[in-house]
């Protein structure tokens, strides 16, 4: 699974020369066995990481959390935990297949993170994690971020390598 997780290593965009429909498949083909190789490769640090996003954001209950390239969702959980409204969003629909069979109650939407189908300043926080090294036009994907955040909102990314992690927050 090299390239596709949030634990990778030397391969640190996994979309270094790969179109994203073929960053999209990559994922479809990993979708079954992705948390539980983050969790071994991690030796189960990856969740630890995600909780800290979220803490970092701050989400509060009923507030509207996007999560943005959330592939099963598992990055989404502790939003949700927090008593946050958070829609996982990917364009793997493998990925959200998988995430729907696990919690069927989170709303899972299909999207490009370059062209989000949401409208202006829809979200009081919009979150990415692990998950920008594998978008192929990052410039587009943080202007929308930025678009659907409301003023005076939060967006964040997050990153992670076996040798680090770390997370940076802006305000709109
Ligand atoms: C390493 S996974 C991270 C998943 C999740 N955030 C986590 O922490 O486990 C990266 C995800 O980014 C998604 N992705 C990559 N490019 C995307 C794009 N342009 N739009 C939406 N999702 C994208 C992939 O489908 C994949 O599910």
């Amino acid at each position: 699974m090299t390239g596709a997780g949030c634990h990778n290593g030397p391969v640190t965009r996994a979309s270094l020369n790969k179109q994203p429909h073929e960053v999209a498949s990559m994922f479809d083909h990993v979708a079954e066995r992705y948390d539980l190789t983050n969790d071994v490769l991690s030796l189960g640090q990856d969740r630890i990481w995600r909780k800290e996003v979220a803490r970092a954001v701050g989400a509060r209950p009923a507030e509207k959390v996007l999560d943005l390239a959330a592939g099963t969702g598992t990055s989404s959980l502790p939003f949700a935990r927090a008593g946050a409204y958070v829609v996982p969003c990917d364009f793997s629909l493998g990925m959200l297949r998988v995430g729907k069979q696990r919690r069927n109650w989170l709303p899972y939407t299909a999207g490009d993170a370059t062209r989000l189908p949401f409208k202006d300043d829809v979200f009081d926080a919009v979150t990415i994690s692990f998950g920008l090294r594998n978008v192929q036009d990052t410039d587009a994907a943080l202007r929308e971020m930025h678009r659907v955040t409301r003023p005076g909102g939060t967006s964040g990314t997050a990153r992670g390598t076996f040798s680090g992690r770390s997370h940076r927050l802006t305000r709109r």
